[in-house]
């Protein structure tokens, strides 16, 4: 951890395990981690590390040669409302943009199982104020969109 909140890495193959755990725990939802594994293996990702674990991450998966998904930015609860998503945001999209994506896409469901509407909402409000415009909705699936800086203008 470190004064300015926790410590943050990238992730790998190896943090599938501590993701999942975080988000069945948080979540109380099951996830498939071979395809978790798969979007470690595929993508930057970053990981939010305190001295109770691993405390939230973000992770992709590549969509196109120069445009990556962002699949999931999450944070434990104890580190909520206090700039972490932000912080957490800029690593991934700075790894991206590293990586050679010219821009970012992610997709905000309600027709994922488990969704609720007040948490689609709040998910959606994060990304907005992260940048993305919204590029078309389904109805049931908004797909947001954000070019990704230059990795000249990220150092
Ligand atoms: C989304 C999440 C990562 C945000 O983390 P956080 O540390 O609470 O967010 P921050 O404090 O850094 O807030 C960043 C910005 O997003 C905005 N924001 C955060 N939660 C929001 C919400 N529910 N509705 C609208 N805006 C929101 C904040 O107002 C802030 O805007 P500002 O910096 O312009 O003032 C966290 O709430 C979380 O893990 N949620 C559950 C998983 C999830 O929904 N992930 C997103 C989709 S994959």
């Amino acid at each position: 951890m470190t004064e300015n909140g926790p410590f943050l890495r990238p992730g790998g193959t190896h943090d599938a395990e501590a993701i999942a755990s975080l988000i069945e725990i948080v979540n109380r939802r099951p996830i498939d981690r071979a395809r978790l594994e798969a979007s470690l293996a595929d993508a930057p990702s970053v990981m939010a590390v305190d001295d109770e674990g691993l405390a939230g991450f973000a992770y992709g998966r590549r969509f196109a040669p120069d445009v990556v998904e962002l699949q999931n930015v999450l944070l434990a609860p104890r580190w909520r409302g206090r700039g972490q998503g932000r912080r957490l945001f800029a690593e991934v999209e700075r790894a991206m943009s590293a990586a050679g994506y010219r821009a970012v896409v992610g997709a905000n469901s309600l027709l994922h199982p488990g969704a609720d509407p007040e948490h689609c909402a709040a998910a959606r409000g994060f990304w907005l104020r992260m940048g993305f415009r919204v590029l078309m909705a389904t109805g049931g699936t908004v797909v947001l969109g954000k070019w990704l800086p230059h990795p000249t203008e990220t150092r």
